[in-house]
């Protein structure tokens, strides 16, 4: 191998992606990871990681995989955590990305250098180290950083307060009146562990969400999705989907859930068999949102009071980008504009993979991220000129907003759509490179 000519920060299932695009393409890099293994978020007890006991994908295996490399044909449907870790380490070991990947660094700065290169520092067990490089690679992940309420809800809590970043499993919730706030994926497994070994089991959400049972007609919910989307826009598929919802599993009124103020697809997918199941037998018990804490005591928007040890705060993670110059990222790093979702439209050579939000599993899409990035560092993509990316960019964000409203609209992506649109960059943008070198 020589010289590292690219810096990718984070070895996770993005980073990896990274790693094994670039040595597809002959190119050269270094990666720094801040953990001691590889696999990101799936690395159970990581410092990082939100990883906890009961954690199973909630993509199918075979929406999940990356295309250069299945799952095992005999794994279940939606795999635990460990085999996903095992899976990446695999990954990582079958295509030689190893010895690319420098474990426990830290990447605190990152700074451009006059001649238009990159610095990245790294701390690791030995001190501070750096590289300069021709290109950074972001692959820091962003559910790392976890988001409280801001302000804070009115009054005295004198509950134990958690982050669900901070769970591990049911142990932390037997015997205890728990209250699960937030209506994503990590308030339902948290919820349905709770309604097994808690005292009492209350989930709270301050808004209604389109809660999608794993199977839908027999098979994994998402491989359905994707049959129709390659056939149907995204408002035909909405319609085909809730009508298939109200048909299976009834409104979410019927759960004692508020009514989704949104269409499916319009919002994260929110997955639980077992929450629908676990809310008729009242072993958990829908509440509306927090109105104020008292002591032990919660008031909910609807008058109801309910005593409580301990709360679960399930309300997601803040992206943050902390070695990065700050004027690099605007008002902040979900609403940083990237062409493709990849390119910075102002620092040459500052690209970022897993910057996104999915409405199905993120992997097939780092991937097709990676060999974009791959395909432009071995001079065989060229995107098109800044006008050109700022007014893609800026379409994609009206689209979005409309579609998304103001949930995070610069990061989401259609998982379908999304996927067939990086196939048709990579054609154009070969073109382009082809043309500019002639
Ligand atoms: C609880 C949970 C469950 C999920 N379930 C699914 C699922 O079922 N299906 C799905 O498709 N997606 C799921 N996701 C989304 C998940 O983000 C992706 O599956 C995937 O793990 C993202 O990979 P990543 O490499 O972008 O990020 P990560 O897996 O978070 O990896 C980022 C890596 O960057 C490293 N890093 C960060 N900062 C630095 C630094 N400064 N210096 C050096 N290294 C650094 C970290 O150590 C880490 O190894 C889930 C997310 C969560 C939180
Ligand atoms: N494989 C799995 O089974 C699994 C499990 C857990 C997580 N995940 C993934 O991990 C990522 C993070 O999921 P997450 O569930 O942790 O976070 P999330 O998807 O961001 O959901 C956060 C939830 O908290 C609510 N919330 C935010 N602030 C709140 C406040 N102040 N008061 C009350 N509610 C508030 C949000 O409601 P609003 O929308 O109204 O803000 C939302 O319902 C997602 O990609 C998810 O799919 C997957």
């Amino acid at each position: 191998m020589g010289a590292p000519r690219i810096a990718v920060i984070g070895a996770g299932a993005a980073g990896l992606a990274t790693l094994k695009a670039l040595a597809d393409a002959r190119v050269d890099a270094v990666c720094f990871d801040a953990g001691e293994q590889v696999g990101g978020l799936w690395v159970y007890g990581a410092p990082d990681s939100p990883a906890y006991r009961t954690l199973h994908l909630n993509t199918s295996r075979a929406r999940t995989q990356f295309a250069d490399h299945p799952m095992p044909a005999d794994w279940p449907d939606y795999p635990d955590h460990t085999r996903v870790a095992g899976y990446l380490h695999d990954y990582a070991d079958r295509f030689g990305l190893l010895a690319a990947v420098r474990l426990r660094h830290t990447v605190d700065r990152v700074t451009r250098t006059p001649d238009g290169r990159w610095t990245v520092r790294a701390t690791g067990p030995d001190g501070p180290t750096e590289v300069t490089v021709e290109a950074v690679v972001v692959a820091n992940g962003h559910n790392r950083v976890p988001r409280l309420p801001e302000p804070g809800y009115p009054g005295d809590c004198a509950a134990e307060q958690l982050h669900s970043h901070a769970y591990r499993g049911p142990d932390q919730l037997t015997g205890r009146r728990v209250l699960v706030v937030g209506g994503g994926n990590s308030a339902m497994d948290i919820a349905v562990d709770a309604s097994h070994t808690a005292r009492r089991t209350l989930l709270s959400l301050r808004r209604g969400v389109w809660v999608v049972p794993k199977y839908l007609l027999g098979r994994p919910s998402d491989t359905l999705n994707g049959a129709l989307a390659r056939r149907l826009p995204w408002r035909l598929r909405q319609r085909v989907t809730q009508a298939m919802l109200a048909a299976t599993v009834g409104p979410p009124a019927r759960y004692g859930l508020p009514t989704p103020a949104h269409g499916f697809l319009q919002d994260h997918p929110t997955l639980s068999d077992a929450l629908l199941s676990r809310l008729t037998h009242r072993d958990i018990e829908a509440r509306p949102g927090i109105a104020a804490f008292d002591g032990d005591r919660v008031t909910f928007t609807d008058g109801r009071v309910d005593a409580v040890d301990l709360v679960v705060w399930c309300t997601g993670y803040r992206v943050e980008i902390p070695f990065l110059d700050p004027a690099l990222l605007g008002d902040g790093a979900d609403t940083l504009p990237l062409y493709r979702h990849v390119f910075h439209l102002d620092a040459p050579g500052l690209m970022f993979v897993g910057l996104m939000q999915s409405t199905g599993a993120a992997f097939p899409l780092v991937e097709a991220q990676a060999r974009l990035v791959a395909a432009h560092l071995a001079g065989r993509y060229a995107p098109p000129d800044p006008a050109t990316q700022r007014a893609a960019c800026r379409a994609e964000l009206l689209a979005a907003t409309a579609r998304w409203g103001q949930r995070r609209p610069a990061m989401r992506v259609d998982f379908d759509a999304y996927l067939a649109e990086l196939g048709r960059e990579l054609t154009a943008g070969a073109r382009r490179a082809a043309r500019a070198a002639s």
